[in-house]
């Protein structure tokens, strides 16, 4: 026996008296139950709403259509949700909420027959969205909905009922579409009334809302004005407010960091900065408050040398795409390590990853290996000069640590000037600053290299025009693929964004933390690696490319981009609205591409902060959450950190939100501003 259960109140803060809204003539809560009943594997409907006088209409419309009703308490839900089901008795329950006036029968059978397969405590389609928003079916055992009703003790946990039962202590499945839409193009639930507006357009046009979801999608499709109607509204915003308004709020307690001060100390004696790399120095985080020293890791999550555990976003720069210690990743560098892997000859899985990048990459026929993605990005440059016999270099972006990029930064000391001179940064977005420099030095540009997106999308044919400005000019372009690499899906952004460069870099991610990158490109170009010098003795090194062919066989075999992008929405969108419910969010914003996005804070002038940057890096590492200004997304981040990572956040904007108003913010700060590794000119 499976019972439906339909959530319903008329006392929506954002739309009051939805429930009851008329749709072609029908309360939209009678679409909804009508929906639901034509589910061929649900045995039963009931709504479920407040015993709040607010509510009696509900209670009056079920009555007068003969629903089974149930009311109990008001912001319990979860209590509301168990007693009805406990005066229903069922197997499992389905959980609907009356906001959805498009649900789908269908769906809640694939999502039922799911559940009813076996093995699963909770299953759903919300965990990763591959569905419209406002189809969302949740489907649970009753024995489970009883734990999550005696355990569950956060506000946040009570008034959504279900966010309980994803923190992990339950077998979970979600169910993915056969046709999925991807995450957030799609928001069918009625959360204003411009939703409804939408909702009442669709009904209209397809037989009085007598549809299902491919007739809705073609429509949508052919009629892609009417989501316009709409206004752009984050999904989930109920959830994430209510997180904020559950949020202690206050200074954390500091972390015992007693290990790695001792560390650092020795470490000062011998090794010049205490770190290899600038961005993972103690100079980047809030000198006192935060870690210094990591000991392990293990998929998204890393402990210092304290013990103290943190939800890890910066992953290694990058690198870890699957997380820490990827057991299969791992298993193929032992395999490998077993046989060697610095040879005195190429070795076969050198030609075997060459094949597969080239057909990945659009723009790859051929292949060299390195280590770092400097080596990448500056043998790819050297190889633009001698191809075009050449010198000067246009780019945009970070490139490395080499003398022919690192030359145009602050951090220029010990770069000759004679080098220097023949490296000229353009402005991303702005293909007139690289036509002017192209100008400027006619038919002495050798290439062109950019990072082809960071956290700022490409406007139309700003990508496409720069390709035209250095072939017009003579010049190669090359793209610095070093980030977007994988995290943009396999291809890259060449073949997200359709432009295909004559050569291209990637690195970070391809090993998952093992040191491997890559020039590709066209042969012709490609060629040119038997005449320059590009040879270093670990180049061929084959740990790194067993981790590689196995990194590839998880991104192309499973969901995991899917699910980086989806978790990391999830992210994106309760950062925002947390940020939104403190009244910052002209200050705190979280742009880019979920999977990989960047945090901004600001000023009120809009000018960088860092002090408010500071203020929130100091108390989300104390609270658990290990980030410089980026997300780093990967496979391993999954729902329950993400909630983990949210509620630290609620705590942290709501903190923020008393001390910005202090004439003096900055004597919330418990240590040393962090540095930033190239000056601000
Ligand atoms: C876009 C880009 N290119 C090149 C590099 C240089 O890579 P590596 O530090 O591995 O030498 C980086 C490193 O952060 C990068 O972000």
């Amino acid at each position: 026996m499976i019972a439906a259960i339909i959530q319903a109140r008329m006392g929506s803060t954002r739309f009051p008296g939805k429930t009851l809204a008329e749709i072609e003539g029908r309360p939209m809560l009678g679409h909804v139950v009508d929906r639901v009943r034509l589910s061929r594997l649900v045995d039963k409907v009931i709504v479920a709403t407040s015993d709040k006088s607010s509510d009696d209409a509900i209670a009056i419309f079920c009555e007068k259509e003969n629903i089974p009703l149930f009311r109990g308490s008001e912001h319990d839900v979860l209590d509301r949700f168990y007693q009805a089901a406990r005066a229903n008795p069922a197997d499992a329950f389905v959980r609907i909420t009356a906001d959805c006036p498009l649900i789908d029968p269908d769906v809640i059978d694939a999502v039922t027959s799911r559940f009813n397969a076996g093995g699963f405590d909770y299953v759903s389609n919300v965990q990763r969205y591959t569905y419209p928003d406002g189809l969302d079916t949740e489907v649970f055992a009753f024995s489970a909905l009883e734990q999550a009703w005696q355990e569950a003790r956060k506000p946040a946990e009570r008034e959504h009922v279900t966010p309980y039962l994803r923190t992990g202590k339950f077998r979970t499945a979600n169910v993915e579409s056969p046709h999925p839409v991807p995450a957030g193009e799609y928001r069918w639930t009625v959360d204003h009334p411009a939703d409804l507006e939408f909702v009442r357009a669709i009904y209209r046009k397809l037989n009085n809302g007598k549809c299902r979801l491919e007739p809705i999608l073609a429509l949508l499709k052919e009629k892609p004005e009417l989501q316009e109607i709409q206004d752009s509204t984050t999904s989930n915003e109920g959830y994430y407010r209510s997180l904020y308004q559950q949020a202690a709020k206050g200074a954390a307690k500091k972390l015992q960091l007693t290990r790695s001060q001792a560390w650092y100390e020795r470490s000062r004696k011998v090794i010049p900065g205490c770190a290899q790399t600038f961005s993972k120095s103690a100079t980047q985080y809030v000198q006192g408050v935060a870690p210094i020293f990591l000991d392990h890791g293990k998929g998204c999550r890393a402990w210092d040398v304290d013990g103290n555990e943190f939800v890890d976003y910066v992953q290694g720069l990058l690198p870890n795409i699957l997380g820490y210690a990827n057991e299969e990743v791992n298993q193929a560098v032992v395999q490998q390590l077993g046989k060697g892997h610095s040879f005195s000859l190429p070795n076969p899985l050198e030609v075997e990853l060459a094949e597969r990048l080239t057909r990945l990459i659009p723009c790859a026929e051929m292949v060299r290996f390195g280590k770092n993605g400097s080596d990448a990005t500056s043998g790819a440059v050297r190889a633009a000069r001698a191809y075009t016999s050449r010198e000067r270099v246009a780019c945009c972006g970070y490139h490395g640590w080499q003398d022919w990029f690192i030359g145009t930064t602050t951090r220029n000391a010990g770069v000759p000037a004679s080098v220097r001179s023949l490296t000229h940064p353009f402005r991303y977005n702005d293909a007139t600053s690289l036509e002017k420099l192209l100008r400027q030095h006619p038919g002495e540009f050798a290439a062109v290299i950019m990072e082809p997106v960071n956290f700022e999308e490409p406007v139309d044919g700003f990508l496409e025009r720069v390709k035209d400005l250095a072939h017009q000019h003579g010049a190669l372009l090359i793209f610095d693929e070093i980030c977007s690499g994988f995290h943009y899906g396999l291809g890259g952004a060449q073949k997200l964004f359709g432009v295909t460069p004559d050569l291209a870099c990637f690195g970070k991610a391809m090993g998952n933390g093992f040191p491997i990158s890559c020039v590709v490109g066209k042969a012709d170009v490609m060629r040119t690696f038997e005449e320059i010098f590009f040879s270093f003795t670990f180049a061929g090194e084959v740990g790194a490319m067993a981790a590689a062919m196995k990194v590839l066989d998880i991104l192309e075999g499973t969901d995991a981009l899917a699910r980086m992008e989806a978790n990391g929405r999830v992210l994106q969108d309760g950062l925002s609205t947390l940020a939104k419910e403190a009244g910052l969010s002209e200050r705190i914003q979280c742009v880019g591409r979920p999977q990989w996005s960047l945090m901004k804070f600001r000023e009120p002038d809009r000018n960088d902060s860092p002090l408010l940057k500071n203020l929130f890096q100091q108390e989300a590492v104390k609270r658990g959450i290990l980030a410089l200004a980026t997300h780093n997304i990967s496979a391993a981040h999954d729902a329950a950190a993400i909630q983990q990572t949210l509620e630290a956040y609620a705590e942290v904007t709501k903190t923020l939100a008393d001390w910005l108003y202090d004439p003096q913010p900055a004597r919330f700060l418990e240590g040393q501003m962090s540095q930033p590794v190239f000056r601000v000119r």
